[in-house]
């Protein structure tokens, strides 16, 4: 029996596409595991209405380790539109898989490392007073409350009487008082002192290991007074547990100008549900795109790990392939250092970090070309093709 079993769920889009390529490089690797399909996704949704099915629960709650490729999510009124015409008018209403995924199984942790790779023409550069041009390196990791906030799915529009009543108990509805429900659409941003806590503590203890020398908050709390508050008074209480780690606090909005400055002078960060997906994919466009951005959801007892791009539907039938599966293997390394499996991990970096540097097979997207059929025409490899590099550079 093999040591480790592995939820696989590609889902929709290029899902399908980037993760049997993840698992090719796990193989070559050694890795000692077997793998068993879930159904996650659109399709689900349309003829189940349930993009979430219960038995994909059960197989993570079993086997507590996942691959995860990526979903197609539309609005509200699209979703209930493609719903298979048995299921209409009976109450399904879509929620995103994904975030479903990280609630269920509370994957509170959510890490997204963005790091530079030598060589690599999607690296960010910058030009210096004197005309001439530096490449700093990038090396970020980003952790994002993965449970809470804004994405903790407490919403309305049309809130009901309740609701509305409870709103209107604090001064700052005055305003509103007179606006038609139907007219008024609220999100709900809720933060816990115990999940705050969980993710500055995750951090920390990231920065600790791994030799960063600061963690930085990036929040809101001038306006968020409540939300951000709770996060940098939290970071301030345990910073004190690591008192090695300075404890930076910056601005969303000046953060996502500052990280085009100077990126070289973030390593650590922090950030509640939204703001940690803003900035991650702001990072992550600094060292090649969704490409190359990896995650891992992390929670006590299970954890998932997936590329941060989305199912990029318009490159799902093209064939041959030729998105770029570099995010999604880079995430699989990281479900080999979740599992201790640190050397394998290494192992599939260096060799990414080698087929970057030789520059030989590149996808479309690191050629800066649009990604449109021909581009295997213009010199672009196929996605298979990067794996298959990757495979020649691991050392075995
Ligand atoms: P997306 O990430 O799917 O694609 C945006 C663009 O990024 C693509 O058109 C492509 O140009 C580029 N791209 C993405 N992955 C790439 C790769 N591996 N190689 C080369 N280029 C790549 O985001 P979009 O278009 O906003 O969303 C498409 C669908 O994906 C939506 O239904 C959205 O809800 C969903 N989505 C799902 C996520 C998930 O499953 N975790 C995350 C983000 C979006
Ligand atoms: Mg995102």
């Amino acid at each position: 029996m093999a040591k480790h079993t592995v939820v696989t769920m590609p889902g929709d889009g290029i899902g399908k596409v980037v993760l049997p390529e993840a698992i090719r490089v796990l193989d070559a690797v050694g890795f000692d595991a077997e793998y068993v399909h879930a159904d996650i996704g659109w399709e689900f949704w349309v003829k189940e209405g349930n993009p979430l099915p219960e038995r994909t629960l059960e197989l993570l709650r079993k086997h507590k380790l996942g691959l995860f490729g990526a979903i197609t999510s539309k609005p509200k009124k699209e979703a209930a539109e493609e719903l298979d015409p048995s299921l209409r008018d009976k109450g399904f209403v879509y929620f995103s898989p994904i975030v479903g995924l990280r609630q269920k199984f509370y994957l509170d942790i959510c890490i997204r490392p963005c790091r530079s790779f030598a060589g690599n023409p999607l690296n960010f550069v910058r030009q210096k007073a004197d005309g001439g041009v530096e490449e700093p390196s990038v090396d970020a990791v980003i952790f994002r409350q993965n449970t809470e906030g804004l994405y903790c799915g407490i919403e309305w529009t049309s809130p009901p009487a309740q609701v509305r009543d409870a709103l209107a108990t604090h001064g700052k509805f005055k305003p509103f008082s007179s606006v038609p429900s139907e007219d008024i659409a609220v999100s709900v941003r809720l933060f816990t002192r115990n999940a705050c806590r969980r993710i500055l503590t995750a951090a920390f203890e990231y920065a600790e290991k791994h030799g960063y020398r600061s963690v930085t908050v990036c929040e809101k709390p001038n306006v968020l007074r409540e939300t951000s508050g709770m996060m940098e008074e939290v970071a301030r209480e345990v910073q004190k547990e690591h008192p090695d780690i300075q404890l930076w606090s910056t601005n969303i909005d000046a953060q996502m100008m500052w990280l085009t400055k100077n990126p070289e002078d973030y390593g650590v960060i922090v950030a509640g549900n939204l703001f940690g997906d803003i900035v991650s994919d702001a990072f992550a466009g600094l060292v090649g795109g969704l490409g190359f951005a990896c995650s891992g959801n992390i929670g006590d007892e299970v954890a998932v790990f997936e590329p941060t791009h989305g199912s990029a539907p318009k490159y799902e039938k093209l064939d041959p392939p030729i998105v770029n599966p570099i995010a999604m293997i880079l995430s699989a390394a990281m479900l080999l250092d979740h599992v201790g499996e640190t050397e394998k991990a290494t192992n599939v970096r260096n060799a990414v970090a080698a087929v970057v540097r030789e520059g030989r097979v590149r996808t479309y997207d690191m050629m800066r070309i649009p990604g449109e059929g021909g581009v295997i025409a213009e010199g672009a490899a196929m996605t298979p093709q990067i794996t298959d590099a990757i495979l020649d550079r691991l050392e075995r």
